[in-house]
């Protein structure tokens, strides 16, 4: 059955008996409200390590005041029957406080894959995710740790701050867990009413054209800007939706500049939803 941990102290006796024994540790981060989506990190961990940890808090510091923290899905029992089904040996499940002692006054700084994209628009939300991405990895110092391709600026941001931490745990990416209809998942899908849902497919259709015009040869520019068109005329209010080096996340003007990634968000009703996709070199 899997156990659950509330304290670090508690998760880093568990992990040392692991360690004792030789076990590969593997951790997935999350927020809770598991889907599809974090079932795939789980079961991408299950595949490189003997044990397999799920934490799930919700991270208050990397939303803004406006943003949705208090109406947050939180779903813990149905959570832990999922993680458990995923072969999960351990949640994590900490309480602010634990995580965010009285005083707490440390945080990470930020530049490169942080800068633009979403930090134009959420300002303070990579330095709330850095700062606690770091302390999961510093509590539990597992070999491998996995993110989602879908926050992508997140994947690249977590993979710089390990490296330039020396932090000694390698960083993996799960392609993105899709609907038949190509919307990502996401927690923040059931916020969508029914039209809003429908319209939301056109986050994805647009990226992949657009991708599919710059594989085949077409400008960039030109293929951003009928993405743009396309998602604004199905409705949405666009908050970007640019090309960018895939790893870097720096401009680029064409494919002589490296491996593109097309990244967007944009909001519809009440929702923001992101995406990306790659530019598939032919
Ligand atoms: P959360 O939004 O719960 O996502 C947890 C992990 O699941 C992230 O790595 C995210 O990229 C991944 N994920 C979400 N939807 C996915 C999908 N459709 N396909 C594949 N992976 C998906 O991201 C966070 O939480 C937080 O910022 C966190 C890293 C936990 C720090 O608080």
């Amino acid at each position: 059955a899997i156990r659950t941990a509330h304290t670090v102290a508690t998760l880093r006796a568990q992990i040392q008996q692991w360690r004792a024994a030789g076990e590969k540790i593997a951790l997935v981060p999350t927020m809770g409200a598991l889907h599809a989506g974090h079932v795939a990190l789980m079961t991408a961990a299950r595949e490189r390590a003997e044990r397999v940890i799920v934490t799930i808090f919700v991270n208050p510091t990397q939303f803004a005041p406006t943003e949705d923290l208090s109406r947050y899905p939180r779903t813990l029992e149905a959570d832990l029957v999922k993680a458990e089904a995923a072969g999960v040996d351990m949640a994590f499940v900490p309480d602010v406080a634990e995580m965010y002692p009285d005083g707490f006054c440390t945080t990470i700084t930020l530049t490169g894959p942080a800068l633009e994209l979403e930090t134009a628009f959420r300002p303070t939300h990579f330095t709330g995710v850095a700062t606690v991405v770091a302390k999961l990895l510093i509590q539990a110092l597992p070999d491998v740790a996995l993110f989602g391709e879908k926050d992508y600026q997140q994947l690249q941001v977590v993979k710089r701050l390990a490296r330039d931490l020396d932090l000694p745990v390698q960083i993996v990416g799960v392609p993105t867990v899709r609907e038949p209809d190509g919307l990502a998942l996401s927690s923040r899908n059931v916020y969508l009413s029914p039209a809003e849902r429908a319209t939301a497919t056109s986050l994805h259709r647009a990226l992949n054209a657009a991708a599919e015009r710059i594989a085949r040869g077409g400008q960039v520019e030109t293929a951003v800007e009928e993405a743009r068109a396309a998602v604004c005329a199905a409705g949405f209010q666009l908050d970007y939706l640019e090309a960018r080096h895939a790893e870097t996340l720096a401009p680029v003007d064409g494919p002589d500049d490296g491996p593109i990634r097309l990244l967007v968000a944009a909001r519809i009703g009440a929702t923001r939803l992101i995406d990306n996709v790659s530019v598939p070199t032919l």
